[in-house]
């Protein structure tokens, strides 16, 4: 179906036609020797905006925080993460199962946010009983938080703490754009203090597949060796890398017209009989929303299924809506006159007239 309105994530957004044209003429070559000289291209570009060394392209984000996670620490040691973050919560524990590296989750606070007191006390001292405190990962934008936006400041004080330990970090910059655009500063000014970043093309930028990690030469080395290991090295990928190029120089600066979107509908939302939107957490394209019963996530997300719009269920109460470049006001004023109808049908009077209504 070419009309539903897909909010599930901004990895729903479709190629762009300049896209698909420098796919489509990509030139190409053989990536697992590194010699495709798009992914080349590509490489050398992402590394030069996040101020890096070095970049290598990846399948998917997923993938790049680990290959990031093997080429920073070595086997066994802990990592010190938000307790809501993506590595923690959605990637199947891939850092313990596969990397050996169990995990030491501290607080995240309601903006993504780590308070340096809870990590400094999570570092191991010295005991023939702990593991060693191996990374230091960070998430921003972040997404279960609500594409909450992490301050260069925060990040800076996180990095230099975990530096004076010794300890490496890692900044999962999955919507690192998204981040950049809310604060109003260049993308490097928030990668500059970790030791590498992972941001996604196949997010808001639009790209059908791929994500980045940047980092000094000899770690992006280390990094692309551990990307043969996990399978992830590929061939002709530069018909991929083609459209990632094309993100890197048209898709950056159009960032904040999607940030505008999810406002727009997050303040529709608000105004919705049991629909409660934290509007201080809705700072970049993705909007949380709480349904009070009797609306319940699956219910609403089944009959917005029915009239021809995707939302996201998380858990039994909560439903997220993601924006990116295909969404448009006209969207989501359809998106908020269907769930005007919804809260009637599956809410009944009590919440038509609700305190919100
Ligand atoms: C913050 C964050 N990190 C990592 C990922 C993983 O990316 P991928 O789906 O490409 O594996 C996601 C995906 O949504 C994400 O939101």
């Amino acid at each position: 179906m070419t009309d539903v309105i897909d909010l599930r994530g901004d990895w729903a957004a479709p190629p762009t036609p300049a896209m698909r044209r420098a796919m489509a003429e990509a030139e190409v070559g053989d990536d697992n020797s590194h010699e495709d000289p798009t992914v080349i291209r590509l490489e050398e570009r992402a590394a030069e905006i996040l101020g890096k060394e070095a970049a290598l392209f990846v399948p998917s984000g997923t993938m790049g925080n680990l290959v990031s996670i093997l080429a920073l620490t070595e086997y066994g040691t802990e990592i010190i993460l938000g307790d809501r973050s993506h590595a923690y919560v959605y990637e199947v524990g891939s850092a313990a199962v596969i990397g050996g590296h169990p995990y030491r989750p501290v607080p995240n606070d309601r903006f993504g946010g780590l308070n340096p007191r809870d990590v400094e006390s999570a570092i191991r001292p010295p005991n023939i009983h702990f593991p060693r405190t191996g990374l230091l990962m960070l998430e921003n934008t972040h997404n279960l938080c609500g594409g909450t936006v992490l301050s260069v400041e925060l990040t800076r004080q996180l990095c230099a703490l975990a530096h004076a330990h010794g300890i490496p970090v890692h900044l999962d910059g999955s919507r690192i754009f998204n981040a950049a655009a809310a604060l109003g500063v260049p993308a490097a000014e928030l990668a500059q203090d970790a030791d590498t970043v992972m941001f996604c093309l196949s997010k808001g930028l639009a790209v059908p597949v791929g994500s980045m990690v940047c980092g000094s030469a000899e770690v992006i080395e280390r990094a692309r060796q551990k990307r043969k290991l996990l399978g992830g090295a590929m061939r002709q990928a530069g018909v991929l890398a083609a459209a990632g190029l094309v993100a890197l120089e048209q898709m950056i600066d159009r960032l904040p017209e999607d940030h505008a979107t999810a406002r727009y509908l997050a303040e529709g939302l608000a105004l919705l009989p049991g629909f409660v939107v934290d509007l201080e957490t809705v700072q970049t394209n993705i909007v949380f929303c709480t349904l009070e019963p009797p609306l319940s996530a699956e219910a609403v997300a089944a009959a917005l299924r029915d009239a021809g719009i995707r939302c996201s269920v998380f858990g039994a109460q909560q439903i997220r809506f993601v924006t990116h470049y295909a969404i448009t006001r006209a969207h989501i004023d359809r998106v908020l006159s269907a769930l005007q109808q919804i809260v009637c049908e599956l809410g009944g009077t009590r919440l038509a007239v609700g305190p919100n209504g």
